[in-house]
C-alpha cells in the first residue's frame, strides 16, 4: 500500500473517494482516485444506522478488513470525535495495525450528529483545552511516523470566526495533530477559503477539505490555494441510494423488469467486475 503522507509531502493533490464496502472500494481502486475515505456517515447509512457513533469503530474496522482484502489504495478513516478517551488507544492501535494511513478526529462533544445539519441541530464544539488533550493522548499512542493524525475543526459550522478556527488549528498542531481538516457547510465557501489562505501563511502541514456543500469549486482551485487533500465524502453511496430507490419503485409500477434493464448493470458485467467470477 502506498504511503499517503509521502504522496502529500510530494505536493501532489490527493483526492479520496468514499468507500463504504468492498464493492464501492473496488470501483475506487480502478479509478485515478488516490485513495479511500472511510466515512462515518456512509458506513452508518449502509447499515441503516444514524451517523451518531452508534456504529462502532471496531465494527467499522471489520468492514475495512474486507475492503483491504480486495484493494491496495490507501485509506483515511473518519473516527468522529474519537469516542471515549478510554477507548482511543485501543482503537488507534487497531487502526494502525490494519494499515490505515490516518484518521480525522473532530472537535465536537456530546451526542455526535452529522456536521452537514449545520445549525439545524444541537451540536457542541469541544473546548480547545479538552480537545488538545485528546490529540496529545492520540499522538502519544501513534508509533508510525507516517500516520496522519488530522484534527477536524468545526468552527465555521458552529458559529466561530475564521480567526477562532485559525487559533484552534494552531493549538491542535501544537498538541500533536500533523494535519488539519477545515469543515464548512457554506455553498460559496468564502470563510473556508479565507481560512485556507491564512492557514497556509502560518503552517506547512497537510490541509484537508470536504466539498459536499461547496460542490461548485474545482479541485484545482483548492490545490492552488494550498489544500493538499480533497475528500468526496459520500457520493458513491448517494449514487447507489438513488439508483436503488428508482429501480425498486419502477419494478412495482411496471410489474416487470424490462424497462429498468437500461438502468442496471448487466449481470455478466457485474460478475466479470469481480475477479475470480469468470466461468470455469
Ligand atoms: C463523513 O463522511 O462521515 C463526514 C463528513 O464526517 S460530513 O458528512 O461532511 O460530516
Ligand atoms: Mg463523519
Amino acid at each position: 500500500m502506498r504511503n499517503l503522507k509521502s504522496i502529500i509531502d510530494s505536493k501532489k493533490l490527493i483526492r479520496l473517494l468514499e468507500s463504504h464496502n468492498p464493492l464501492s472500494a473496488s470501483i475506487v481502486e480502478l479509478t485515478d482516485f488516490d485513495g479511500m475515505w472511510s466515512s462515518s456517515l456512509t458506513d452508518s447509512a449502509s447499515m441503516a444506522l444514524p451517523d451518531c457513533e452508534l456504529h462502532s469503530i471496531q465494527k467499522r474496522l471489520d468492514n475495512i478488513q474486507y475492503i483491504f482484502n480486495v484493494t491496495s489504495k490507501p485509506m483515511i478513516m473518519d473516527v468522529d470525535s474519537g469516542g471515549r478517551m478510554e477507548h482511543l488507544a485501543m482503537n488507534l492501535n487497531a487502526i494502525q495495525r490494519m494499515g490505515i494511513s490516518g484518521v480525522i478526529i473532530e472537535d465536537k462533544i456530546g451526542l455526535k450528529q452529522n456536521s452537514l445539519y449545520g445549525k439545524d441541530c444541537q451540536q457542541q464544539q469541544d473546548s480547545i483545552e479538552n480537545f488538545s488533550k485528546k490529540l496529545t493522548y492520540a499522538h502519544d499512542v501513534i508509533h508510525n511516523h507516517d500516520f496522519l493524525l488530522i484534527c477536524r475543526i468545526e468552527s465555521l459550522i458552529l458559529g466561530e470566526t475564521v480567526q477562532q478556527a485559525l487559533y484552534r488549528a494552531n493549538a491542535y498542531i501544537n498538541s500533536g495533530a500533523n494535519g488539519v481538516m477545515i469543515h464548512s457547510v457554506e455553498k460559496d465557501p468564502v470563510m473556508l477559503m479565507e481560512f485556507v489562505d491564512e492557514f497556509r501563511k502560518q503552517h506547512d502541514v497537510p490541509l484537508v477539505v470536504v466539498p459536499t456543500t461547496f460542490n461548485g469549486v474545482h479541485a484545482s482551485t483548492f490545490h492552488n490555494a494550498g489544500v493538499n487533500v480533497i475528500i468526496y465524502a459520500n457520493h458513491l453511496l448517494r449514487a447507489s441510494f438513488n439508483a436503488m430507490t428508482t429501480v425498486a419503485n419502477q419494478i412495482l409500477k411496471d410489474g416487470m423488469t424490462a424497462n429498468i434493464e437500461s438502468e442496471v448493470a448487466p449481470v455478466k458485467e457485474l460478475l466479470s467486475f469481480i475477479p475470480g467470477n469468470d466461468p470455469k
